[in-house]
């Protein structure tokens, strides 16, 4: 429990809301622990007593009300005090949500690699509800439900004391340690039970989240049965563990009422016995099943409690991964860089022993066109994420206008990078929304120029509702060829001195590619460009070509440097161009 003290601080922003809350709390308390016994005590033996008084008609109202009276009291307060917790847990959730999703922009591109993004959905969605569930169950039960207990045993032991005196007291209090073993037991049970649904959960939306992914791949291959198969048999590891998790929080109830029974036909007995009058024992029998009630719903509540801390782990997982790319404690200012970049000593490993990236160092002078050029998995990709930080290198600096890149501000570097990779990801909005992506404050006028210039503006123009048509998700309503040229007029409008162009043109059909070429020989002018393309005519122009080979930069030249003395470069040239 003392886990989840520290998230009460999202009840802050609604505290005159708890406040309320709690108060019903304590008369809802009040009205159930006391009112009922009280009544069994002093009101029924008015009427049914056969010593007593005759009523008159006003007094036999006013006792007859005394039911009605206590349910609403308990009734109006149980209710206020339902729907004002119900009001803060919203409110927790969305804050909640709203700091896991923060966290999730700001976490390094590594965190993502490592995690399942289905996981991390179920994280997002059914941890942070769980946990919703679990604060408002016990901000409503923690006082509620001690309230009535108090009130309850306050009444017994009085009333007990008055019989009898301290014995009939221990008789009739003797069971409630008991209670506690069940309570412990099946707890600890749950807690782990509670961390595999919660993680079956999360593994199921992983299942579901590749297989929308992949809809066309699984109709191509004809992976149906085989994704369904998947499917069942994870969302079966979901029911087993529920089931489990079922098995040990419904057996709680019947546990404590079994012995409170006990302790029930115990005071009974003694009660016989010591010749207790029947509204007396009554009264307390009342008492009695008052405070076991509470013992019940503070059982449940531990339960629910660690279902909650149980989420809150998995939430916790993505609140407190460490953001290891961030901004400096004093970052640099810098405006609009000139663009030289450097890398000194570079070492770089996704994991530890593997480096994808061994001891470079280079100088790409500020406007150079420089190609890197190297067999699949050489490090090429890996070379160019560095520069804007999406990877922090492991070994050695990088700088840009010999400034350290980890001495700026994230976005200040990244404001001096364009990027445009292979897979061109739209966002489902409008098409001029969609452009506005690269310079959030371009004019009108800037969004149509760049889309012109990257060819993009013919085709934009001939869709149903031109710019403002509005794309699928991730841009599934445009050919790859167009959501290309789109991403190439983003980079117009960013207008930045450095440019990444990762394979931008590999997977375009050649009507695409010529456009583009065309598009990104106005683009490169003026710019430091980092290209690395597939195909040789792109990049045989570059005034710099490094080759690139199991993480080494092995070489540095022009073209006819390089086809002259670079066997690796000859042999990936003539490859291509035999093909
Ligand atoms: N996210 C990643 N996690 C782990 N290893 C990676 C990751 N990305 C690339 N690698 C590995 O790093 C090496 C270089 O990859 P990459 O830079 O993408 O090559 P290239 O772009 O030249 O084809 C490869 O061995 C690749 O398997
Ligand atoms: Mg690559």
């Amino acid at each position: 429990m003392r886990r989840l003290l520290p998230y009460l601080a999202y009840l802050k922003p609604v505290r005159g809301h708890f406040i309320l809350a709690l108060l019903c709390a304590l008369i809802y308390g009040a009205a159930n622990g006391v009112g009922f016994p009280y009544m069994v005590d002093k009101v029924l033996p008015k009427i049914f007593e056969p010593t007593a008084a005759r009523l008159t008609g006003l007094e036999l109202l006013l006792l007859a009300l005394w039911m009605p009276t206590v349910f609403t009291v308990r009734g109006v307060s149980g209710y206020f005090n339902t729907y004002l917790i119900q009001y803060c847990g919203v409110r927790i959730l969305e804050a909640l949500r709203l700091d896991f999703f923060r966290k999730l922009q700001v976490l390094p591109l590594s965190f993502f690699q490592r995690q399942n993004s289905g996981d991390l959905m179920s994280r997002a969605l059914s941890d942070a509800n769980q946990l919703q569930h679990t604060l408002t169950a016990l901000s409503n039960e923690i006082f509620k439900q001690p309230a009535t207990l108090i009130g309850s045993i306050g009444f017994l032991v009085y009333k007990a004391y008055n019989e009898r005196g301290i014995i009939l007291v221990l008789v009739c209090m003797a069971v409630i340690p008991l209670c506690v073993l069940p309570i412990r037991f099946i707890g600890k049970k749950l807690a782990r039970r509670a961390k595999q649904v919660q993680s079956e959960l999360g593994s199921a939306s992983d299942v579901l989240n590749e297989n929308l992914s992949a809809a066309r791949e699984i109709r191509a291959f004809g992976l149906e049965e085989r994704e369904v198969g998947r499917f069942s048999a994870v969302t079966g590891n979901l029911i087993t563990y529920q089931m489990k998790a079922v098995k040990y929080a419904k057996a709680l109830n019947p546990a404590i009422e079994i012995i409170s029974g006990v302790g029930i036909s115990v005071t009974l007995v003694y009660a016989y016995r010591a010749n207790i009058p029947w509204n007396s024992f009554f009264a307390i029998l009342m008492a009695l099943y008052a405070s076991y009630e509470p013992i019940k719903k503070l059982g449940a509540l531990s339960n629910d409690t660690r279902r909650g801390v149980a989420a809150l782990d998995r939430l916790e997982m993505v609140l407190n991964a460490p953001v290891d790319i961030a901004d400096p404690a004093q970052p640099v200012t810098v405006g609009r860089l000139q663009g030289k970049v450097a890398f000194n000593n570079v070492t770089f490993a996704y994991k530890a022993g593997a480096p994808a990236l061994r001891d470079v160092t280079l100088s790409i002078p500020a406007g150079t066109t420089c190609a890197l050029v190297g067999p699949s998995g050489a490090g090429k990709s890996t070379f160019a994420n560095l520069v804007p930080r999406f990877y922090d290198a492991t070994q050695g600096t990088i700088s840009i206008d010999d400034i350290d890149v980890r001495a700026m501000r994230l976005a200040d570097l990244r404001a001096n990078i364009a990027l445009v990779s292979q897979e061109a990801i739209l966002f489902k909005d409008t098409i001029y929304n969609n452009l506005l992506l690269g310079r959030a404050d371009a004019t009108e006028n800037e969004v149509h120029q760049a889309a012109r210039d990257a060819f993009a503006d013919d085709f934009i123009r001939s869709l149903p509702h031109g710019y403002d048509t509005v794309v699928g998700e991730r841009g599934a309503t445009l050919s790859g060829g167009q959501r290309q040229r789109i991403a190439l007029a983003r980079a117009f409008l960013r207008n930045a001195p450095i440019l990444v162009l990762d394979e931008a043109t590999s997977a375009l059909d050649s009507e695409s590619e010529a456009a583009i070429q065309q598009a990104l020989k106005k683009l490169v002018v003026g710019k430091t460009v980092l290209i690395i393309a597939h195909r040789f005519s792109t990049i045989r122009d570059a005034s710099m070509i490094l080759v690139f080979d199991r993480g080494h930069v092995t070489d540095c030249g022009s073209h006819a440097e390089l086809y002259a003395r670079n066997p690796l470069y000859k042999a990936l040239f003539d490859g291509q161009n035999q093909s």
